[in-house]
């Protein structure tokens, strides 16, 4: 007789016979009677053994526990009226188990894997094969593979070919450290794990394959966050002879595709932000847009203003810039407390703190008394539109500092007062970001990007005199304040790879030593070509509706990198190590990973 799932059993089926094979999820005894959940990745469904009439079955279910693994075989009944559990899908129907056989048992387990009791995330991940066992993780990993597979047809479909390319190689600068590889054979060299497939799929298209896509692992060695692995997989996407155009239209028919999977509809096209705008507006590169707070410039109101603090930072080359909050949040009420702890974020991000513009009674209010005058009032106003019962937080400074400040204030205060709506969708594409940024400590510039981003061509010819204003071919793609994914189109020609690797500080001898091969390919023929990475775990989060990056991969890291189920990573033998020719110094880390003082070098 063939196996069914538990879930699948519906009232047409009362009447037969069925055999299931499933993990207990509940066992109830009831006056004589023995009530079992039996939960396999269809779902759930009731099983009842009847002593009086199933002696044997009774006996051989007898030691079962939860998350023991049975095969039952029984007759399908349809529950009395008031037996009925709405809440379930197969809540009109139960089970009569007629014969049973234990195919595995369980050790009790340290939690259940129902969700009904509160366990910590570090025992969860350690017993990661029982929390998987929840619906909640199945949805999440069932989810992960529709997307995946509709992302591949969706590519297929439009003549992409799905190519793999090595996890073994060399360094790709993604601005995070490497994972290294020792090699055994090579004594002192070493592989580096992909940060990303960038330079292969590259190669690709010199190498005239077109259109190209994978789901690639990509191995970053970099401070983790709710959205961050340490291991994580991206949907890479090159093709050649394209432009922005074709790449913005190709994702968002991607999107199109896979957001209804979550009965999710969107509207395409995404609306386009330059950085300059975004950072200027929103105070991000990657703004959330689902609420205003818009940021607004102030300077030229200020110029002459009597409180120093504004015309003295103007002078400097400063702005002065501020976002008010509505009337209806009643913010003009903020306690002093409030403000401190507002103030003390806007000096997280280097600012001197913020300054409030209240209005309320019908009067307007500004922080330090006595220094604006009545016209300078007037017009912050009328410039942030300022309502009765509203606030406007102002900062001065120099403009990546109000920049960063305002931004990150303005995700704070619409946190604080609920201004974030749920299942709203806001997409959008933001271009012409930077080539380069200026790195204060190291004294160089770095790229925004990576460094085969092209530059805009409208600025190619400040690439030497003025590096700082040069725009890229870059984009991000974004959703409600989260990076989704960021592309470009490349550099294709190898005198300007050149010429970027020389602003970058890569002089010819360390390029030729570390990208020799690409820029060689370069020099061969290489099309025209851009593409794309989108972040696939980033991606099934937001589908799936969770906070944690954890929640839709199978098996996650910690925050500290560590894999609490595997205890990766774990000390290896002295003899392997002899072997790779490696030797530890400094004090190692214990077993448990737990005082961290000092780190193996090999
Ligand atoms: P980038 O570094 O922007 O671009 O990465 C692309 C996308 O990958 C996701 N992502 C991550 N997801 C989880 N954990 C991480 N640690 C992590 N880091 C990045 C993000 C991000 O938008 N080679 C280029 C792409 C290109 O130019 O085509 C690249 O890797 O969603």
């Amino acid at each position: 007789m063939k196996r069914l799932g538990a879930g699948t059993l519906t009232p047409q089926q009362v009447g037969e016979t069925v055999r299931l094979q499933a993990w207990v999820h509940r066992r109830r005894d009831l006056g004589g009677l023995v009530f079992l959940d039996l939960r396999d990745r269809s779902g759930v469904v009731q099983a009842v053994v009847e002593p009086e009439d199933h002696p044997q079955a009774a006996a051989d279910l007898e030691p079962v526990r939860a998350e023991w693994v049975v095969e039952v075989r029984g007759t399908v009944r349809r529950r009395t009226e008031e037996n009925i559990n709405p809440d379930m899908a197969t809540g009109e129907v139960e089970v009569v188990v007629s014969e049973a056989e234990v195919l595995s048992p369980s050790e009790v387990p340290p939690f259940s894997p129902d969700g009904k009791v509160e366990a910590s995330e570090a025992l969860r991940l350690k017993y990661r094969y029982l929390d998987l066992r929840s619906q909640e993780l199945q949805r999440n990993l069932i989810l992960r593979d529709k997307v995946t597979l509709e992302i591949l047809n969706y590519f297929h479909e439009h003549d992409f070919l799905n190519l793999e390319t090595p996890i073994l190689t060399r360094s790709t600068p993604e601005g995070a450290r490497d994972y290294l590889v020792p090699s055994r054979v090579h004594r002192g060299r070493f592989y580096a794990l992909p940060q990303s497939p960038q330079i292969f799929k590259q190669i690709l298209m010199v190498a005239g394959m077109e259109r190209y896509v994978q789901i690639a692992r990509c191995f970053r060695d970099e401070d983790l966050r709710a959205d961050r692995q340490p291991e994580f997989t991206q949907v890479d996407v090159e093709l050649s002879f394209p432009d922005q155009e074709e790449v913005y239209e190709l994702v968002e028919g991607l999107f199109r595709r896979v957001f209804p999977l979550a009965g999710i509809d969107i509207e395409t096209p995404f609306p386009r932000l330059t950085w300059a705008e975004a950072m200027a507006r929103y105070g991000s590169d990657r703004p959330d847009l689902r609420f205003g707070l818009e940021i607004q410039d102030l300077s030229d109101l200020l110029a002459e203003s009597a409180f120093r603090g504004f015309s003295q930072t103007l002078a400097d080359g400063g702005v002065v810039r501020a976002f008010a909050l509505p009337g209806s949040t009643g913010a003009a009420a903020a306690s002093r407390k409030q403000l401190d702890g507002w103030a003390e974020i806007a000096r997280r991000h280097g600012a001197m703190g913020v300054l409030a513009l209240r209005r309320r009674d019908g009067e307007v209010q500004f922080q330090v008394k006595g220094v604006l005058s009545d016209a300078e009032e007037a017009a912050l106003v009328e410039r942030l539109e300022l309502e009765e019962g509203g606030i406007a937080l102002i900062v001065a400074a120099q403009e990546p500092v109000a920049c960063a400040a305002l931004g990150a204030l303005r995700l704070e205060l619409a946190r604080h007062y609920e201004l974030v709506p749920d299942g709203v969708y806001k997409f959008l594409w933001v271009t012409d970001f930077p080539l380069v940024e200026w790195d204060e400590d190291e004294d160089r510039w770095f790229s925004t990007h990576h460094p085969f981003t092209h530059p805009d061509p409208r600025d190619l010819d400040k690439l030497e005199s003025d590096p700082g204003a040069v725009r890229s071919l870059a984009y991000d793609v974004v959703l409600n304040g989260m990076e989704l994914g960021g592309g470009s189109i490349r550099i294709h020609r190898s005198d300007l790879q050149a010429r970027v690797f020389s602003l970058l500080g890569i002089d010819a001898e360390e390029a030729e030593q570390r990208f020799g091969f690409l820029l060689e390919a370069l020099r061969y023929g290489a099309p025209p070509h851009g593409g794309i990475a989108l972040g696939l775990d980033r991606l099934v989060m937001v589908l799936a509706g969770v906070a944690s990056i954890r929640d839709v991969i199978a098996f996650p890291k910690t925050t500290s990198a560590t894999c609490l189920m595997t205890e990766a990573p774990s000390p290896v033998d002295p003899r392997q190590l002899a072997e790779l020719g490696l030797s530890l110094t400094g004090k190692v880390k214990d077993q448990g990973g737990k005082d961290s003082t000092g780190e193996g070098e090999g």
